[in-house]
């Protein structure tokens, strides 16, 4: 067979129909404003092949696709084009709660029929991709067919043949500590195995998001690089002999790939969710709303108190009553406790067969304490942490959710607390014990199932989710708008256990990394900058603040203790006026790793906020406030990094106020200190 240049595969039609011998044949499409353009073909050896080139410059080599099974012929070579179809779309939707309130869908499709020749069992597998001018998806469609009715998945070959060098920004795939873990940042060919969002800057200023969207009965997908810049998709593994297990004919997940000229096209980009099927959760607006919420919590991160029932318990109705008063006093909708359900005694980490999710311990009247919140106008946030055992937690969950939502508890954190690999899902047999279960991994095929288990039958009940130690985020929020945030990286408990645990860097690359998937669930407003022993944070004060801004979540805690709230009466006035839903968000100044400066809109005010992260190194910004709307004064309350701050020493609480009016176009020099951060209000002057 001839190998055809791709200039001129570009150009050719497609040729292969109902030859027996197969002809090469090529499928192309563009972006809609034309600078990706995208070539399918096949290869020498008959192996489907995707590329792009971004502005006429390569930027995706020809890249596999395919899989290797089990159980039969695997579906890597063989392959010819049977034919493709193109079709455009230009949609808007509204999305319930979020960074932006109206998200633009504008995508050029191309469909691709590929067909396996009689050696290979005449498989059939179709490629739908799907190019946006910020980014490409693409999904394998396995339709129904002669040749097999179930498919048993040993591994994806997706390539993604990166062509100009560059740095990425990257956590390891499969290692014990799941997402929880301090980025690292290498040239692209010096990646492992990473977890997505894998972010990347090439040398020429192009920013790349490798990742995935609508991750659904499905394993999460890993990049394994297997030489240079090129990586191939493997899947997360399973306790079953295949990674993933489906009937035919199904949907994989998308594969996806952000493609922006600067750092602020990779953040304001909205890929993965536009990837992802409409709300089937129509009236969530009727019971979830965007929230702050305070907790007893960060007292057992640190270790002051305990989960377990004793002497330090954490869950007792007294302590609950003095926070919900706190909250009520403050204006914060929730109460978040931890440590109240029966058995959470002992050795849980990693086990959870004695937890109960409907009985409380004896010192925490959960009927009393729903009750007094109700007084209050206050919601108790349910926990439910599984110790990675969803066989437990599965048979309980309907009666829990249950037991909830008759309470008036509309939000509940889950959290699956067990080392990679470490899930107890119900086995095979009759019986429901330690002696009968599969082991599997967070981001298996079992645990995803799990989650959306999870997130269905809180729906059911009017109960938003927010799990921790989850599976990654992919965009689901816009199908199933109450699973409302997550984890999935490091958050701010790890602050607790050691000095400048998470180092200054980490929040200004998780702003490019981790949360270009989805909301986290990152517990800012540490106000003491203090963990265990007094352990510092690698914070300034306003860095506290900042991280409203930086971080998005339509929840946010403000995670200190009360007392430490209250100290910082200036603070706290800010934390309470911060919205956790937007109209508009702007990246306004940042760079991976560095910093990352925000506009965001309030949702439901003409109120601007400008705020953000910075990492070790003090700089100075020119910020313009170019956003605001013209003609309108407003009044800016600005809290910055006071002179001579730094996370280093006691300087980290410097904080300087400062209340100034401006207008659109005014410039604003602001400095941020080594390990600094900003928070900034600005309300239309005369309240208008
Ligand atoms: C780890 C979670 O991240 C944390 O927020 C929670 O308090 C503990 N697990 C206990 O569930
Ligand atoms: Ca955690």
């Amino acid at each position: 067979m001839p190998r055809l240049l791709p200039a001129f595969a570009a150009a050719l039609t497609l040729a292969a129909t109902a030859h027996a011998q197969p002809v090469p044949a090529t499928a192309s499409a563009a972006s809609p404003d034309g600078n990706i353009v995208l070539t399918v073909s096949t290869d020498n050896d008959q192996r489907a092949k995707w590329s792009l080139t971004n502005k006429g410059k390569l930027l995706v080599a020809p890249s596999g696709l395919g899989f290797i099974l089990t159980d039969g012929v695997n579906m890597t070579r063989g392959w010819t084009i049977t034919g493709s179809e193109i079709r455009d779309q230009d949609d808007t939707w509204e999305q319930p709660w979020g960074e932006r309130r109206f998200v633009r869908d504008h995508y050029r499709e191309l469909i691709v029929h590929f067909k396996q020749d009689k050696d290979h069992h005449e498989r059939l597998m179709n490629v739908r991709f799907r190019l946006f001018d910020n980014g490409i998806g693409l999904r394998y469609e396995i339709p129904e067919q002669a040749a097999f009715k179930t498919m048993h998945i040993a591994d994806e070959l997706t390539e993604f043949s990166i062509a100009p060098r560059g740095t990425a920004w990257w956590i390891t795939g499969g290692e014990w500590n799941r997402y929880e873990q301090v980025y690292q940042k290498t040239p692209i060919d010096g990646v492992a195995t990473a977890h997505t969002p894998i972010t990347m800057r090439l040398d020429d200023g192009t920013h790349l998001a490798i990742h995935e969207a609508a991750l659904v009965d499905y394993s999460a997908m890993w990049l394994k690089r297997e030489d240079g810049q090129t990586f191939r998709s493997t899947l997360s593994p399973s306790s079953h002999e295949a990674r993933v297990t489906r009937d035919l004919p199904f949907n994989t997940p998308w594969r996806t790939m952000r493609i922006a000229p600067d750092a602020a096209g990779l953040v304001e980009n909205d890929l993965e969710l536009n990837l992802n099927e409409p709300s089937k959760v129509p009236d969530i607006k009727a019971w979830f709303k965007p929230q702050k919420y305070i907790g007893i919590w960060w007292g057992m991160i640190r270790g002051d108190w305990t989960w377990a029932t004793g002497p330090r318990h954490g869950a007792t109705t007294a302590r609950t009553k003095q926070y919900i008063d706190f909250a009520a006093k403050n204006g914060f909708s929730g109460v978040l406790v931890e440590g109240w359900d029966k058995g959470w005694d002992g050795n849980w980490f990693g086990t959870g067969w004695d937890f109960s999710y409907t009985q409380s311990t004896p010192d925490f009247d959960l009927k009393a304490i729903t009750a007094y919140a109700a007084q209050k106008h206050v919601q108790l946030i349910g926990h439910h942490e599984t110790g990675g055992n969803i066989a437990n937690y599965e048979a309980q969950l309907d009666d829990a959710m249950k037991l909830y939502s008759g309470l008036g508890v509309h939000m509940v954190k889950t959290g699956y607390v067990a080392d990679a690999g470490g899930v107890q899902a119900p086995g095979d047999g009759p019986n429901l014990g330690p002696d009968n279960v599969r082991m599997e991994y967070h981001d298996g095929q079992r645990q995803v199932e799990h989650h959306l288990k999870v997130v269905e039958t809180a729906a059911k009940y009017h109960i938003a989710i927010d799990a921790h130690e989850p599976v990654k985020d992919t965009g689901l929020r816009r199908t199933w708008p109450n699973w409302v945030a997550r984890e999935g990286a490091r958050g701010m408990e790890y602050n607790a256990w050691g000095p400048f645990a998470n180092g200054p860097s980490h929040e200004p690359t998780l702003v490019y990394t981790r949360m270009l998937s989805g909301p986290m669930d990152f517990t800012p407003g540490i106000l003491s900058l203090e963990g265990h022993d007094h352990a510092p944070l690698a914070s300034t004060l306003a860095k506290q603040l900042g991280l409203y801004l930086a971080l998005y979540s339509p929840i946010q805690m403000a995670a200190d203790f009360i007392e430490n709230l209250e100290a910082h009466p200036k603070e706290l006035a800010f934390i309470r006026q911060v919205p956790a839903d937007w109209s508009e968000s702007h990246l306004i100044a940042g760079e991976v790793g560095d910093y990352a400066i925000f506009a965001r809109k309030d949702r439901n005010s003409s109120d601007w906020y400008v705020g953000g992260v910075n990492d070790a190194t003090a700089r100075t910004l020119d910020l313009s406030f170019d956003f605001l709307d013209a003609g309108k004064s407003y009044t800016a309350t600005i809290y910055k990094d006071g002179e001579g701050a730094t996370y280093l020493t006691d300087a980290r609480h410097k904080i300087a106020y400062e209340t100034r009016v401006v207008k659109k176009g005014d410039k604003l020099s602001l400095w941020l200190a080594p390990g600094g951060g900003a928070a900034i209000r600005l309300a239309p002057a005369g309240g208008k």
